[in-house]
């Protein structure tokens, strides 16, 4: 049996942590769709298209990838989309015990709207258990190296959103 699952989150910015999860699904699943959601509530500062080129871009760039990985941008439930796309499972990345109150709840709402779309967790690295696109954001406004939680073009990206050329 094959396996499609989504990643979904606002990945604004993708970084080496979510980075790492796609390497980490791919051995388990066979296709991944990395699904950028337009997630207005939490005003982004890079536009939905901006979010998924820039994660298409760091995907292509990452060698040995063990499954297919698609990019795409979404507007609607997520369970919407996740049938949309043909997806059995949900792949979720677990930094630490605060993290899992609000996956409890999201899961469990998502299963009692769809229970046959099943979460697959994965415990993020410790390497990468600090790291939050909100944090990076804002060590990069305060001038703070990022060079270690984000590739050079996501940096770039971020330079630029700070001093358009
Ligand atoms: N490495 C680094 N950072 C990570 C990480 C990892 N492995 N895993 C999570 N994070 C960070 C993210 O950068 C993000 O940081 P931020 O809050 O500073 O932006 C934070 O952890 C949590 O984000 P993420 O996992 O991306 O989830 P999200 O809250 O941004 O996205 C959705 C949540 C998109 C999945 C959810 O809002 C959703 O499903 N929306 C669609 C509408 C819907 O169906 N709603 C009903 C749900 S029941």
């Amino acid at each position: 049996m094959s396996i499609t699952a989504i990643y979904p989150g606002t990945f604004d910015p993708i970084t080496r942590g979510h980075l790492h999860i796609v390497r980490r699904a791919c051995r388990i699943v066979d296709k991944l769709i990395v699904s950028v959601s337009e997630n207005r509530n939490k005003n982004p500062i890079f536009s939905v298209e901006e979010r998924v080129a820039m994660a298409k871009a760091d995907i292509a760039a990452m060698n040995g990838l063990e499954c297919e990985v698609e990019v795409q941008g979404f507007e609607t439930l997520l369970i919407h989309h996740a049938r949309d796309c043909g997806a059995s499972h949900i792949v979720r990345g677990l930094r630490a015990v605060s993290d899992f109150e609000y996956e409890f709840h999201m899961t469990g709402m998502n299963l009692r709207l769809n229970p046959d779309i099943d979460s697959i967790f994965l415990m993020t690295s410790e390497k990468w258990q600090f790291v939050s696109s909100s944090f990076v954001k804002e060590i990069s406004r305060l001038d703070g190296d990022i060079s270690k939680f984000v590739t050079a073009r996501t940096r770039k990206a971020l330079a630029n959103k700070k001093s358009p050329a």
